[in-house]
């Protein structure tokens, strides 16, 4: 099969002409070659495999390129990389590899594009498409790796024990393709995974990270998730997640499998939101439960405090798989901490105060939170989801309206300190922060709008219990 046509970027041309005169064969494999079969967008990432030196046929093609772009060499891994125009083009020289034990450290020999393809992860990855001159556009699937992308299988080009022993990563990117893709693993890569499992654990919390948040940004995550379940790596990269998975009963009650809520979740906010941090905080939101679960005879199964206690354990979870401690992680803690507010909100009549509280609370995120909340309604009762979905539109809809009555979303308030000092001639002191606390809680609850003459009204009345008198200078 040809795919000369497909081979447009001008960039091909050149590598193909600095090929022939170092007289080295080259390819272009890997990602590229697969999205371009599989008519995916094209990702700005082409890797090129040179039967030689792939150092030498960069600094070849930079040569023949108008603006001569630096080309950054790694020598240590016979690599090489320059960009063209907003492409980055990676080179390597077709290697036998066999890594060590317990490093990704190879020992690298030269070898055949057989050999490079061979020790590539997938047979959907090994496609190769020839740049030299003689075939130009022609594919070398020597692991029928077209076939495999046809049945939409992801299989191995060699024993999956040796290909995932050698990177272990590549167990997650099995899962993380097939979830992507819509792809299925063939059952001897599939039985690998769970047998290697463990060897995740010598793989950086970056590259697993990495991964997640791949699984994480497609349309359906629950797929990548159950893999991740059933194979075990699940259990060893957040076994918060895995502690869900159980149902209890005690006299005859029971309480719902919280994993399975969790994973439907997750899949309900993704055509809400490409937030993948919304997605993470979807994915996370319950995980307080595990550790709260008590059974009494009066209320049967309650999780008290499981929001609270999940926002601690968000923090713990991301320091552990070295996710970032930023603003990022904050917003995941804080959708988790907020998440059952709307909820228990729209179980009852949704009040304006209520409203105005949970603004006042969730200031910016606000909007974030009520998606989360509606993906978190998975009742199979068709009267009870309308009704939680009912309500939660008029959630929004009173989230509007006293936003532009009251402004509470950045909360400032109408009257400072300072004024309070001034009117009743005091020095700091602790009525202060019972008035403007005053202030602020009659404003929430209805009492007062957010203006300054009602707030100036409210403080003379509400100063008097404390004792203090207007002066008059
Ligand atoms: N590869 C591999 N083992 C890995 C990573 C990569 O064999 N652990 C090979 C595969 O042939 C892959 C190619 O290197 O196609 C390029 O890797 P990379 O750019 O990481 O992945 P892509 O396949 O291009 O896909 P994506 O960008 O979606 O990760």
């Amino acid at each position: 099969m040809n795919y000369k046509e497909s081979l447009h970027n001008p960039i091909f041309e050149i590598i193909s002409q600095a090929s022939k005169e170092l007289n080295v064969d080259s390819y272009v494999i890997g990602g590229f070659v697969r999205d371009l079969i599989l008519e995916r967008d094209f990702k700005k990432d082409i890797d090129i495999v040179a039967v030689g030196s792939g150092i030498e046929l960069a600094l070849k093609v930079s040569d023949l390129l108008p603006k001569k772009p630096k080309v950054q060499v790694f020598k240590t891994y016979g690599t090489a990389m320059l960009r063209f125009e907003d492409t980055e083009i990676e080179f390597v020289g077709a290697r036998k590899e066999s890594y060590t034990q317990d490093s990704r450290n190879p020992i690298v020999e030269n070898g055949t594009l057989e050999d490079d393809q061979n020790r590539r992860d997938f047979t959907i990855n090994a496609l190769a498409l020839s740049l030299s001159e003689n075939n130009f556009g022609e594919l070398l699937d020597p692991f029928n790796g077209l076939q495999d992308m046809k049945n939409k299988i992801l299989k191995t080009p060699l024993d999956p024990d040796i290909t995932f022993s050698d990177d272990p990563l590549r167990m997650m990117r099995a899962i993380r393709f097939a979830t992507q893709l819509n792809f299925e693993i063939e059952e001897n890569s599939l039985q690998s995974i769970a047998k290697n499992a463990e060897r995740i654990k010598i793989i950086s919390g970056e590259r697993i990270v990495d991964e997640l948040h791949k699984i994480l940004a497609t349309d359906k995550p629950s797929t990548g998730f159950l893999h991740l379940y059933k194979t075990g790596l699940l259990d060893l990269l957040i076994p918060e997640l895995t502690a869900l998975n159980q149902v209890e009963e005690i006299e005859g009650q029971t309480h719902k499998n919280n994993f399975y809520h969790t994973l439907e979740v997750v899949d309900n906010i993704c055509p809400n939101t490409d937030d993948v941090w919304l997605r993470w905080a979807a994915l996370l939101h319950d995980i307080g439960k595990a550790p709260t679960k008590r059974f009494n005879k009066k209320q049967g199964w309650t999780f008290h405090g499981h929001e609270f206690l999940g926002g601690k354990m968000v923090k713990k979870l991301f320091e552990r798989l070295h996710m970032p401690l930023n603003q990022k992680m904050k917003f995941v803690q804080k959708m988790v901490v907020m998440s059952s507010r709307p909820i228990v909100l729209s179980q009852d009549i949704v009040t304006d105060s209520a409203v105005r509280r949970l603004v006042f609370d969730a200031g910016e995120d606000v909007e974030n939170l009520m998606t989360l909340c509606e993906a978190d309604i998975t009742t199979k009762n068709p009267a009870k989801f309308r009704k939680y979905h009912k309500n939660f539109e008029i959630v929004r809809r009173k989230i509007v309206e006293v936003e532009e009555k009251d402004s509470v979303r950045n909360f400032q308030p109408p009257i400072s300190g300072e004024e309070i000092m001034e009117i009743f001639d005091i020095k700091p002191s602790r009525e202060i922060g019972i008035l403007k606390e005053a202030v602020k809680e009659a404003i929430l609850e209805g009492e007062i709008p957010n203006e300054y003459d009602a707030a100036y009204e409210f403080v003379l009345k509400r100063a008097k219990k404390l004792g203090l008198e207007k002066v008059t200078k």
